[in-house]
């Protein structure tokens, strides 16, 4: 299989299904890779389960860079999106438009994706402009949490979901290749999805999304502090690893690990020089 690219994105809408997961690092993102995942999203997400902050605002461009790094080592396959993390972009379009730059310079990332809709439309369009395919991302944005006051569900009434249904088609028109829909009711993830001529992923946006999207350590149970509705967990590898680092304890302690066969040997003579 070649690499996915932005066109193959777009081209996918109407005729299946796409998928994005999150990964943070080589080794996460070789098994993401291999499992033919369309998109790996290295998100500010990873402020949360991999750096331990309660929210994503905290985690800087640095930390953004080096994971990003890590995961497009990893990744030979899926199509590899940077997150621009919170204040990378929102201050002005020139700032924006470097800092998106540097995920595809030196994080090696093929997009970027930006939180908010009409609010950002002029760093979209300097972006695009720029040669850098941009993911939009609308509805629950957690880089606006004291905004929002809180995860919460967004667009529920109609007037916040008619915001919603523009947000979307300007997006599309400043450049977006694909926007994230993140935490809305599915009849209106299925009317902008409808509307716009580029693939909508969603996240607790129901199924009639082009494409879903889960953070990695959500879906495989890494991560439980706490665990969104929307989100389905498919193993519980947390478990599955707190198992193995009891039984490798256990046999540290009681002298079963190492044995013979995880240990070396010398020549029998040469031992008997010393
Ligand atoms: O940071 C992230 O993981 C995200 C996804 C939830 C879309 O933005």
């Amino acid at each position: 299989m070649g690499k996915v690219t932005v066109p193959d994105i777009i081209a996918a809408k109407g005729v299946r299904k796409l998928t994005m997961v999150t990964a943070y690092d080589y080794a996460t993102a070789v098994w993401v890779d291999r499992s033919g995942i369309d998109m790996v999203l290295v998100g500010d997400s990873l402020a949360m389960v991999m750096l331990g902050h309660e929210d994503t605002l905290s985690v800087t461009m640095e930390e953004m860079l080096h994971h990003t790094r890590a995961v497009a080592k990893g990744t030979s396959r899926a199509l590899v999106i940077g997150d621009m993390p919170f204040m990378s972009y929102q201050a002005s379009v020139e700032q924006a438009v470097l800092n998106a730059g540097r995920f595809l310079k030196e994080g090696r990332a093929q997009a970027v994706k930006l939180e908010g809709g009409v609010s950002v439309l002029a760093q979209v369009r300097a972006i695009v402009k720029a040669g850098i395919p941009v993911q939009g991302h609308i509805g629950l944005t957690p880089q606006s949490i004291a905004q929002l006051g809180g995860f919460k569900v967004q667009g529920r009434n109609a007037e916040a979901a008619k915001r919603l249904i523009d947000d979307a088609l300007a997006l599309v028109d400043a450049g977006c290749f694909s926007i994230v829909l993140e935490a809305i009711p599915s009849p209106i993830a299925e009317r902008i999805t409808e509307a716009v001529s580029v693939p909508t992923i969603g996240i607790g946006a129901g199924p009639h999304c082009d494409g879903q999207v889960l953070v990695l350590h959500d879906m495989v149970g890494l991560f439980d502090r706490f665990v969104p509705r929307f989100v389905k967990q498919y193993d519980h590898l947390g478990r599955k690893m707190l198992e193995a680092l009891r039984r490798y304890r256990h046999e540290v302690e009681e002298g079963i690990f190492p044995s013979p066969e995880h240990s070396f040997t010398m020549p029998e003579e040469e031992l008997k020089k010393l």
